[in-house]
């Protein structure tokens, strides 16, 4: 989509739809106010009113509820409703009259996220009927010249998080983990802050990943361990972003069942994130030094795949008997991590598609935020609160760490009782970080299937706007 903005009135800035938001104390700006049922324009919060002033196009006045509770969230979810309706009325471009706001930038942000967001659909496999439906492709916001490298900003991380959810929705028999590696290739080509490393079956075997190699092992795809690194300077410490990227998970041997399946092609969602975050990052030029790893496999059953009770050698050495062959997160995300801190993460942030158990917890809401650091954990959470993708902090806990212990090896990789599902593999990921400060965010529930107006039903990018956000804070 493109992006401006524009110090016009609103008549002259040349869309084909004009779009003011109006609060409940508020006025209609002109020509909107002096229009055919100005005055019948409803203020609720999300309430739509289609005005049709004489000798110009149609205005859509959005209702922003009362002044002093709009928040960015709140005016995401407007700039996606009234998306859709430019969408609906057929209007290529749109013009939105900045909302009084006493933080002008972040409400920028949130306009031009919101509108990009809404804008988003996964076509690439249909039919070309299919995608005659007009599209908004002008976002026009008239504000202050200022303004302009916020709504460029937002212009980045939003077409960024729109790129993670095309790999988030490529079927898995397209996004295997060569693909993944492909788009890292891309992200990377011609792009001096960026390198890549990508380790292959050889490498893996030479190195002892052997975490990632045992998942791997059923399936005929070759596993890949990706990574980038983005050299952006700054004093900041250097920052790790690890990705759990299953391009398919069945549960191999401890089989998956049946209904719903089709939903772990999206149990690369962690990687898809840290991937098109690191892209965006880069492109921004923030002024700090990232490490992004990305372990990525496919998780099938066969003559070859782990067994239940098989013992396998993690990167940084420790042995796991592998009791539940669909915990495979875990195992690949340990040689991730453990790598990460060999070649000089100081902060690591991983986001995994891990545990079911985090969807009952906390429904699609809250991603499940695990960390051994108070200071990073509330920088994410902050973060979090910023870009709308919230997180809730669960503990680690000693008592926790027992229930990971192993009867014939080091570790286990799950245990009989179902307790505490989301912490165990917190707390199993956490034997692999060395102290290192660490934020580890369970996306199980947050990944796709949220339903809010700027990310609908299907893959929602979660992550990739907040690992902006953390970096953007962690280079200030
Ligand atoms: N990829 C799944 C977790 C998942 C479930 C993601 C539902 C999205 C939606 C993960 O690999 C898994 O299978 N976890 C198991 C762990 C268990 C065997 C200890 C789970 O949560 O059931
Ligand atoms: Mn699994
Ligand atoms: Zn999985």
């Amino acid at each position: 989509m493109r992006v401006e903005v524009k110090q016009s009135e609103l008549t002259d800035a040349g869309a084909e739809l004009a779009v003011v938001g109006l609060f409940e104390d508020g006025e209609l700006p002109a020509p909107a106010a002096v229009a055919n049922g100005a005055d019948q324009a409803q203020a609720g919060f999300k309430k739509l009113t289609i005005l049709r002033p004489d000798g110009f196009g149609p205005v859509l006045v959005v209702g922003l509820g009362k002044r002093d509770e709009l928040d960015t969230e709140k005016l995401r979810v407007v700039a996606a409703i009234a998306a859709k309706e430019a969408a609906r009325l057929e209007a290529g471009s749109a013009v939105w009259a900045l909302p009084e706001s006493s933080e002008p930038a972040a409400a920028v942000e949130a306009l031009v996220t919101g509108t990009i967001l809404a804008g988003y659909r996964f076509d690439r496999f249909k039919g070309s009927q299919d995608d005659e439906s007009p599209r908004l492709e002008n976002l026009i916001v008239l504000a202050p010249a200022e303004l302009a490298g916020a709504a460029e900003t937002a212009r980045t991380y939003a077409e960024a998080a729109n790129r993670a959810r095309d790999l988030q929705s490529t079927p898995a028999n397209v996004a295997t983990p060569t693909f993944l590696a492909e788009r890292a290739e891309e992200i990377a080509a011609g792009v001096e802050t960026l390198g890549i490393e990508v380790l292959g079956q050889a490498e893996l075997e030479a190195k002892g990943m052997g975490g990632l190699l045992a998942v791997s092992q059923g399936g005929p795809q070759e596993p890949k361990l990706i990574v980038l690194r983005y050299a952006g300077g700054g004093s900041g410490p250097t920052l790790g972003l690890v990705g759990k990227g299953v391009t398919f998970d069945t549960g191999g041997i401890s089989l998956k069942p049946g209904a719903g399946m089709q939903e772990m092609k999206m149990d690369m969602s962690g990687a898809a994130a840290v991937l098109e975050a690191t892209a965006a990052i880069a492109e921004l030029g923030l002024p700090l030094d990232l490490i992004t790893v990305v372990p990525s496999t496919e998780n099938m059953p066969s003559g070859t795949a782990v067994k239940p009770g098989d013992v396998i050698t993690q990167y940084n050495g420790k042995t796991v008997e592998v009791n539940n062959t669909d915990a495979e997160g875990r195992l690949i995300l340990a040689d991730a991590l453990a790598y990460a801190v060999e070649l000089g993460a100081e902060r690591i942030v991983d986001l995994a598609t891990l545990t079911g158990a985090v969807l009952i917890a906390l429904g699609s809401t809250y991603a499940a935020l695990i960390s051994n650091d108070d200071e990073l954990a509330s920088e994410v959470d902050e973060a979090g609160g910023t870009t709308g993708e919230l997180v809730w902090r669960l503990p680690l806990h000693p008592e926790y760490k027992e229930i990971t212990t192993g009867r014939v090896a080091d570790l286990t990789n799950a245990s009989e009782k179902r307790k505490a599902g989301t912490i165990y593999a917190g707390s199993f990921l956490e034997e692999f970080v060395d102290g290192t400060p660490w934020a580890h965010i369970d996306i199980a529930g947050t990944a796709w299937d949220v339903g809010r107006p700027y990310t609908g039903d299907a893959a929602s990018g979660y992550g990739v706007r907040l690992l902006v956000e953390i970096a953007r804070r962690l280079s200030a």
